[in-house]
């Protein structure tokens, strides 16, 4: 008899135990109520990210500084490689919303298709910041806020350095353009920044025109066919500088000088893009800093702390000369 009284209490031990870990671990992951934990049932943060890919040396950087910046701030960081692919993001966030995460971070691959998603994270009281791309979602409580550049401003800057470039001369200038991967924020928003300010003189002509996916690999291939296809080629604006990298290859392999035959301007700066800057490879870099961890994990404690954010946050950046690049290239530090 004693023997299953002790049975039956150890098993109803059991189940209670059982019951209260499972209790915990729903509570310990938290929604957006600002006083819950997050995570494992401490005060740790969770943070799901979706980051785009690896399809340049900007987003490695913009990688590690993200996976830096979190342990730095003790924020528990869920990373997830999209592979490019929307679908993957997508499928992303709905397995942090799953999970309950705290906080919910990504770039998104494309501007447009992001609504429904957004309000299942709404639904589920996940706070959601956009990092480095900005959504055409057109309802703003959707998410809580975007840190990132200017895109528009950053082809602006490239076609004003061009048009500077080209004072005073009458003949045309013919240029062909490496655009970013298609439906990207900036993709969009440097070619409409940079045509924005060129159209003034009707002497810049954009001869072609097409995607090289931010990848050296796809700049190099796009690039060898506009030289075959355009003898006369002046200059060249890649909306990064991985796509202007391949596509200095294609140009020194046809028997041109990148730099001197055919101009070049690139977005970034990265430490590649800097050291073709500062060789004469590329005229002129506009930057687009990668470094956005910190200022991310400042934003998700104040989110999760029910702080209110500025829906905007913009990054400081500048541009590169060739002397410019010389002088700051050996502490670059991406
Ligand atoms: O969204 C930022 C852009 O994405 C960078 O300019 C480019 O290099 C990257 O792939």
């Amino acid at each position: 008899m004693r023997f299953l009284e002790d049975v039956v209490l150890k098993k109803w031990s059991a189940a209670v135990l059982a019951g209260a870990l499972a209790v915990g671990a729903l509570a310990g992951c938290g929604g957006d109520d600002a006083g819950s934990t997050g995570g494992g049932g401490d005060d740790k943060i969770t943070m799901g990210f979706s980051q785009v890919g690896a399809e340049s040396g900007w987003r490695t950087a913009n990688t590690k500084s993200i996976q830096e910046s979190a342990a730095t701030a003790g924020i528990d960081l869920k990373f997830s490689d999209a592979q490019g692919k929307q679908e993957n993001q997508i499928k992303a966030i709905r397995s942090f919303i799953a999970q309950r995460v705290d906080v919910i971070a990504f770039s998104p691959v494309v501007e447009s298709g992001w609504d429904t998603v957004l309000k299942e994270a709404k639904d589920a009281n996940i706070p959601v910041i956009l990092t480095d791309r900005s959504v055409d979602s057109q309802d703003k409580t959707l998410y809580k806020t975007f840190i990132g550049s200017d895109f528009v401003l950053e082809g602006k800057k490239a076609g004003e350095w061009l048009v500077k470039e080209y004072e005073g001369k009458t003949e045309p200038v013919n240029i062909v353009e490496l655009q970013g991967s298609p439906g990207a924020a900036p993709a969009n928003d440097r070619k409409a920044g940079f045509a924005d300010v060129i159209k003034a003189d009707p002497k810049f002509k954009v001869i072609a025109s097409q995607t090289g996916q931010f990848t050296r690999t796809d700049g190099k291939e796009v690039m060898e066919a506009f030289l075959k296809a355009h003898p006369d080629i002046d200059v060249l604006y890649a909306h990064n500088d991985d796509m202007g990298l391949g596509a200095i290859e294609a140009i020194e392999a046809a028997g041109k000088k990148p730099g001197t035959d055919i101009k070049i301007i690139t977005v970034d700066a990265v430490k590649d893009g800097m050291t073709a800057l500062s060789e004469g490879k590329i005229n002129f870099i506009v930057e687009c800093s990668p470094l956005l961890g910190p200022q991310l994990m400042d934003l998700a404690k104040k989110v999760k702390a029910g702080e209110t954010v500025e829906q905007r946050v913009l990054t400081e950046e500048t541009t590169f000369t060739q002397e410019q690049a010389k002088a700051v290239l050996a502490d670059r530090k991406y």
